[in-house]
């Protein structure tokens, strides 16, 4: 492997010690950081996510409240859980995690958190927000990519940036997050999707290439251009098994590459803390 790891696990941890001291510093004031979170139904990986975040949380000092709803609770059972917390003053911030069963409306569910509360970024005020290039709290995953790129000093601004993906978490919102003026991004930005003809021809141009389709091994060392920079942001599962969208052997010839495990999930999750600490913040 000749490529640069992107350690996920050390950037985050140098940003969570930060927010650890703007946490205290609320918490010194009798405000502790109240960060709410919403489990729906027995989805196995999910339920790590949540238990993951809960640490992180834990860690900096943000409290959580957790709610677990069975898999089939209704649409106004869900809904109903979001108004409680959107009226709850000791939580300054909600996740819902998704993905919520079939038969709960997602977006329905999403537009009901309270924006100022949206530890996501994922609700249409804030994705609006971002369109516009206005301050507010960005989403997890694309905010985290930005930042460990940034860290290891990965050229992004004036470069080409492929994207394969486009879902709601990640893809989309990257794309306008790279592309807006501001350090760090400026990109020229591409999407694309699995459904693409000749995806290598057009990741091959790409300066960083982010995979985010969930799609394991579908990103192959002929796909990417000796030097570029590979952050493996989809995932999917094999048993119990973490599976990247980046083959392996992408390692012998990417300048940069995320670790299959360690690298974009903590930064995803050191981000949605500091989104907690900013809701906090602002709240006076
Ligand atoms: N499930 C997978 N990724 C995410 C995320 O970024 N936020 C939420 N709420 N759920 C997710």
């Amino acid at each position: 492997m000749s490529a640069t790891l992107l350690d996920g696990e050390r950037v985050a941890g140098r940003i969570k010690m930060q927010l650890a001291d703007r946490a205290g510093r609320l918490a010194a004031e009798g405000r502790p950081i109240g960060l709410g979170t919403i489990l729906v139904g027995d989805d196995g990986p999910s339920a790590r996510y949540v238990a993951m975040k809960h640490a992180d949380c834990a860690e900096v000092g943000v409290v959580s409240y957790h709610e677990h709803l069975p898999a089939n609770a209704t649409q106004v059972e869900v809904e109903t859980l979001v108004d409680a917390m959107n009226a709850d003053e000791r939580i300054h911030s909600i996740l819902v995690q998704l993905p919520l069963p079939e038969g709960i409306n997602e977006a329905e569910v999403l537009l009901r958190v309270d924006p100022a509360k949206d530890v996501d970024g994922l609700h249409p005020t804030n994705l609006g927000r971002l369109v516009m290039g206005a301050p507010g709290p960005l989403p997890c995953t694309p905010a985290g990519i930005v930042e460990l790129l940034a860290d290891y000093g990965v050229p992004v601004e004036g470069r080409h940036v492929v994207i394969i993906g486009r879902g709601l978490t990640i893809g989309r919102p990257l794309a306008l997050l790279l592309a807006l003026k501001r350090p760090g991004c400026n990109a020229a930005v591409t999407v694309v999707h699995t459904a693409v003809a000749d995806l290598g021809a057009i990741t091959r141009t790409g300066d960083v290439v982010v995979a985010a389709a969930g799609r394991a091994g579908l990103v192959t060392a002929d796909m990417i251009r000796p030097g570029a920079a590979v952050v493996g942001a989809g995932t999917s599962w094999s048993g119990k098994r973490l599976l990247s969208d980046v083959d392996e052997a992408v390692a012998d010839v990417a300048g940069w590459i995320t670790p299959r495990l360690g690298g974009v999930g903590p930064m995803t999750r050191a981000m949605l803390v500091r989104n907690a600490v900013l809701a906090a913040e602002k709240v006076r």
